[in-house]
């Protein structure tokens, strides 16, 4: 969940970390820290805070330069919010930075007690720190190699030690590390976005592999030292897609990316008209020989997993469960060689997730991960990888991540059905050009924008709200509801609109805001039928329609009509106006979008 980074080389290296956690800040931001060598050793800044901060005080602290350092942006686990407990940490001759969590430290901490030593703050990570000094005897490499053997949990490590300054050493387990070598010298991140401005090639260091940065090289080796060559991959973004490029917020400029990241996802996968997985290396028998699907992922990227549900069992007639990765992993799910899990990530990180594509291969069904970023841990781990390709998505809020993975829903929905037989040729034809219109028909719904805004405005004191939908509009629903929630921090639920009557329309009082999504003509008079249910208890209704849908005015107080679309593809449109429903709200209310409290971008902790 923390940023990290390390640099040496023959810049000045406090600059790059400073550059480094700026934009890794997205990732966790309640404090930051670096440590770089000085010709008096190791010295060590740290801010409770925005790196902003973290910056002036290095600026004041001193003017000395450094060309070897590491940073850190924290996201609180073990301990609270101080500058004690913010990374580095530094224990005898050892200083390093943590993402992740170190499970037996409580443990690791009373066997040093028994030894005289006792942490300064509240962190796991110290105490890794504690750890790894106590096995120093003048070789890192051995040293950390016998402290990795005591260390349990998730851990993306860099390390320097005191003597020997101009090396950073690194090694993870779980969490992610990236790396690059470029002629300012040798550069480290747990994300690409810190490394973009010096590179494109880079690598991901192997797990329960050790990297060794020097100002002119990067070493890596396994556990017995045998030294490997990466793999090299390489981005086809740049710099300019990891800034604002003049919005105000992220979140605001990845809602604008979506037409892009649609195109960039969709059209190198259709040939000759029809869904295409040849350039993916991905075959047919994949879809053949399965008899189930289970989809698994986590917010957000579950949220399109209905999605996708609902499309491949309206399309190839084949039994799919959605299950959430953190409840999927732990409840002994029914698996085999005939089940085909699919699982869904941004980030290809997120540790529930990960976890259950573990699961599911030691079971021996079949994987198939959907993955926005390249080289991650689900997309190596799975048999076979569907890329999104939305770029780098740095405000906290998914949106354009999420819409890119209705479109490799779909795709998968299509192919898998031709591949079945349950599509003919010429039904897959059509759907796959009605997926091809969606980056236009999405560019089209940017300017629903000017509507929403004012009843964003009008919800911005709402304390409690309602979302409801049926069928893709429920999960839909889903969507808009957590959406919401995240960057406004208003409390909302998403109710499957027939299921509301039994329960929770005792909460449906005078003006109420019902969010209410009626773009699927096959239930639109339930939907309508719904609407006067809460209506008739005093909600406000906010009405999403499909084209043609004939809406009595007295229905509700604000409606919203999407361009004309295939219904089943309503769901892209829908999208952007639960977007920018959240987006507007959190703002009239002035918050901070991209940056939500308690929430960071990438969950590898459990
Ligand atoms: C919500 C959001 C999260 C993520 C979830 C999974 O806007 O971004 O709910 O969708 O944490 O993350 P990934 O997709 O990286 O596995």
């Amino acid at each position: 969940m923390c940023g990290i980074i390390g640099f040496t080389g023959n810049i000045n290296a406090k600059d790059v970390l400073l550059q480094g956690l700026k934009a890794l800040e997205y990732r966790g931001y309640d404090s930051a820290g670096i440590s770089y060598f000085t010709e008096n050793g190791i010295r060590t800044i740290k801010a409770v805070g925005k790196v902003s901060g973290l910056a002036d005080k290095v600026a004041s602290a001193s003017s000395d330069t450094a060309k070897c350092g590491i940073g850190h942006t924290r996201w609180a686990t073990h301990g609270g919010v101080s500058e004690t407990n913010c990374h580095p940490h530094r224990f005898g001759k050892v200083t390093l930075i943590h993402n992740g969590i170190i499970e037996n430290y409580k443990e690791l901490q009373d066997e040093l007690a028994k030894e005289g030593k006792e942490p300064v703050s509240q962190t796991d990570s110290e105490i890794a720190a504690m750890v790894i000094d106590s096995c120093y005897k003048n070789n890192p490499v051995r040293a950390i190699k016998k402290a990795v053997k005591k260390l349990h949990g998730a851990y993306a490590f860099c390390i320097m030690f005191e003597d020997h300054p101009g090396s950073i050493y690194a090694i993870r387990n779980g969490s992610p590390l990236v790396a690059t070598a470029t002629k300012e010298g040798a550069i480290i991140a747990s994300d690409m976005v810190a490394l973009i401005k010096y590179s494109k090639d880079y690598f991901v260091l192997p797990e329960h592999h050790i990297a060794h940065l020097t100002a002119k090289s990067i070493n890596i080796t396994d556990l017995d030292q045998n030294e490997i060559e990466p793999d090299m991959l390489h981005v086809n973004w740049d710099m300019a897609a990891a800034r604002k490029g003049g919005y105000e917020y992220f979140m605001l400029k990845e809602i604008h990316e979506q037409p892009e990241s649609l195109h960039n996802t969709i059209s190198p996968r259709i040939k000759d008209g029809l869904p295409d997985f040849s350039a993916d290396n991905i075959p047919d028998s994949l879809f053949t020989d399965i008899n189930r699907i289970v989809i698994t992922a986590c917010g957000t990227a579950m949220h399109a997993g209905l999605i996708g549900k609902n499309m491949i069992e309206r399309f190839s007639r084949i039994p799919v469960t959605v299950d959430i990765a953190s409840e999927f992993r732990y409840q002994n799910p029914i698996l085999d060689s005939s089940t085909l899990v699919i699982t869904i990530s941004q980030s290809g990180e997120t540790a529930d997730t990960l976890a259950a594509l573990r699961l599911a291969k030691e079971n021996g069904a079949k994987t198939l991960s959907i993955v926005n970023v390249k080289g991650s841990s689900i997309a190596r781990e799975s048999d076979y990888v569907l890329y999104t390709h939305a770029g780098p998505e740095i405000a906290v809020a998914s949106t354009k991540a999420y819409t890119v993975q209705l479109a490799a829903v779909y795709l998968v929905s299509f192919r898998f059905a031709l591949a079945k037989g349950t599509l003919t040729e010429d039904e897959t034809r059509k759907l796959a050009a009605t997926l091809l219109e969606m980056p236009s028909f999405v560019e089209n719904m940017l300017s629903c924008d000017k509507a929403i805004e004012p009843i964003s405005n009008k919800l911005k004191k709402t304390k409690s709200l309602f979302f409801i939908g049926r069928g893709l509009d429920y999960a839909l629903s889903c969507e808009g509801s957590i959406k919401l929630k995240e960057v406004s921090y208003i409390h909302s639920e998403a109710y499957a609109a027939g299921e509301l009557k039994h329960g929770t329309i005792s909460l449906i009082t005078d003006n109420v805001p019902v969010i209410a999504l009626a773009t699927q003509e096959n239930v639109f008079a339930k939907m309508i039928s719904n609407i006067r249910e809460v209506r008739s208890r005093g909600a406000k209704v906010i009405m999403v329609a499909g084209t043609g849908a004939q809406v009595d005015a007295s229905l509700c107080d604000h409606l919203i009509t999407l361009p004309p679309v295939n219904d089943l593809f309503a769901p892209f449109g829908a999208a952007i106006v639960l977007q920018y429903i959240a987006y507007y709200t959190a703002t009239a209310r002035g918050l901070n979008v991209d940056q939500p409290r308690n929430l960071a971008k990438s969950v590898t902790v459990e």
